[in-house]
């Protein structure tokens, strides 16, 4: 299988990465009965030939003799959130080789990761990309986990995107990116995020915005009447973000003929270069306290593909009903036909706006292998221009600050002046070319679409 490395920069990208790592070793333990080092596990693992074992940790059966090692690059500019993470029951599957930190952080500030610590770093991180891309049969693409509120995941993550355009050309960049809430404790953010999506438009291939008011929504949903989930403030956010993941990347662990990935989901979604930002739907979403391997409550085929392209389990506070699908890729896991998934579309599709020059704007993958304790769930991605809308209240977030220029003696001192207004021209431009797209068609007004089968380039 096709490696992918990720690249998990800052508080917030380590601790959904983490969350993802626990998940996926358990997953893969759970389908083989016990861990073993065959070729699903290569895509995003390595064996390593060093004695310790995370296995152990974990509680799993198998692997003792087997060191696992994540295809991973950890960096954080503070020390904390890795040396904690070394500490707990994943720490063995990362080598120092592969990490880098310093010690006090960019103090959520962008340029500082940006201008500061990307060229103080370059070599360091260059080292550790060529070193894990030489592990690798054959790269398939960079996976960047990252939040854009603070300063090391927006701006030395984005940093690491343009390094990765000159460095590796032609290997797919990925971005998964936690978009700060409208209330965000760090009152810089909207600085940051402004900043850090002008390089997403230029240097990503494709951009999977996670908004952390929605998956908020969605753990407090979950946990309704529950009590809410106990742990750290992130945990319950930090685990839907983790099954997202889990079931993007089903397809790239477990073999299967009907499968896609990352590359092909960019291919088909994204019909302009510059239109990259894909809007996902989940559904279901096991509740955050509920343990992997403990059977949730299943709803129906048909409720769960309402529910997947529905408003409340979208990543993303928009309503896609009220915006134009330019593409659509419907991934199912488990044991889901196409036969299923086309009678679905066929009842939805007389409500949606699809492009006119798109009569076949859904793409169909199954991953055969089921997500644990489920018999099934269903990912959506879609390309749709009601994504614009949070950019829109991006912008007016930052725009509020920059009025009065609060806060910018912060970033003067690290970058020119210019490049941020550069960055509020291209975001603006971002939201005109989203709310710009030719007259939204009812699909229900087009000829009938041809018989919907696996569409996938
Ligand atoms: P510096 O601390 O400035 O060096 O950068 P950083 O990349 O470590 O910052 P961090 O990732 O903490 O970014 C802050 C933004 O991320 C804010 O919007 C937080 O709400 C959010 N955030 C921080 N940790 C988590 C997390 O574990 N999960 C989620 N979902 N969001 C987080
Ligand atoms: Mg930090």
């Amino acid at each position: 299988m096709r490696e992918l490395i990720t690249l998990q920069v800052g508080q917030c990208g380590n601790q959904i990465a983490c969350k993802f790592w626990e998940l996926a070793l358990r997953e893969h333990a759970a389908q083989s009965k016990r861990l073993q080092a065959d070729d699903s596990l290569s895509s995003f693992f390595e064996v390593g030939d060093g004695k310790s074992s995370v296995t152990s940790g974990l509680g799993l059966h198998g692997g003792q003799h087997m060191p696992l090692k994540a295809r991973a690059i950890v960096v954080d500019m503070e020390e904390g959130v890795i040396s904690e993470m070394l500490k707990g029951k994943l720490g063995g599957l990362f080598e120092q080789q592969q990490m880098l930190s310093d010690v006090s952080g960019s103090g959520n500030n962008w340029a500082q990761g940006h201008h500061v610590y990307g060229p103080q770093y370059h070599q360091k991180l260059l080292q550790r990309l060529r070193r894990a891309a030489e592990a690798c049969d054959s790269l398939q693409g960079f996976f960047l986990l990252h939040s854009l509120g603070g300063g090391t995941g927006s701006g030395l993550g984005t940093y690491l995107l343009s390094m990765l355009q000159d460095e590796f050309p032609g290997i797919l960049r990925f971005a998964c990116s936690v978009f700060p809430s409208d209330d965000d404790d760090v009152v810089t953010s909207p600085y940051n995020a402004l900043l850090a999506l002008q390089q997403l438009l230029e240097h990503a291939d494709c951009v999977l915005p996670l908004e952390n008011q929605a998956l908020q929504d969605i753990a407090t949903r979950l946990e309704a009447g529950k009590g809410g989930s106990a742990g750290r403030p992130f945990d319950g956010m930090n685990s839907l973000a983790a099954q997202l993941l889990l079931h993007l990347t089903a397809p790239m662990r477990f073999e299967g003929p009907l499968n896609v990935d990352l590359n092909e989901i960019t291919t088909n979604l994204v019909p302009f270069p510059r239109r990259h930002f894909l809007l996902s739907g989940m559904a279901p979403f096991q509740p955050p306290s509920a343990r992997p391997s403990h059977p949730g409550i299943m709803p129906s085929f048909d409720q769960m593909f309402g529910a997947a392209l529905s408003r409340d389990n979208q990543l993303v506070r928009v309503q896609p009903k009220q915006g134009m699908y330019l593409a659509c890729a419907l991934l199912a896991r488990g044991n889901v036909s196409v036969g299923d998934l086309n009678r679905g579309i066929s009842r939805l599709l007389p409500t949606l706006q699809v492009a006119p020059w798109n009569p076949e704007p859904f793409k169909l993958g199954i991953c055969a292998t089921p997500p644990a304790g489920l018999p099934m769930s269903l990912l959506s991605l879609a390309n749709n221009s009601c994504v614009g809308a949070t950019f829109e209240r991006m912008h007016e977030r930052f725009a509020k600050l920059y009025r009065r220029r609060v806060f910018l003696h912060h970033y003067v001192q690290y970058m020119p002046a210019e490049d941020i207004q550069a960055a509020s021209h291209a975001v603006t431009e971002l939201i005109h070319d989203y709310s710009t797209l030719p007259r939204c068609y009812l699909a229900s007004d087009l000829p009938q679409p041809k018989p919907l089968g696996l569409s996938f380039l």
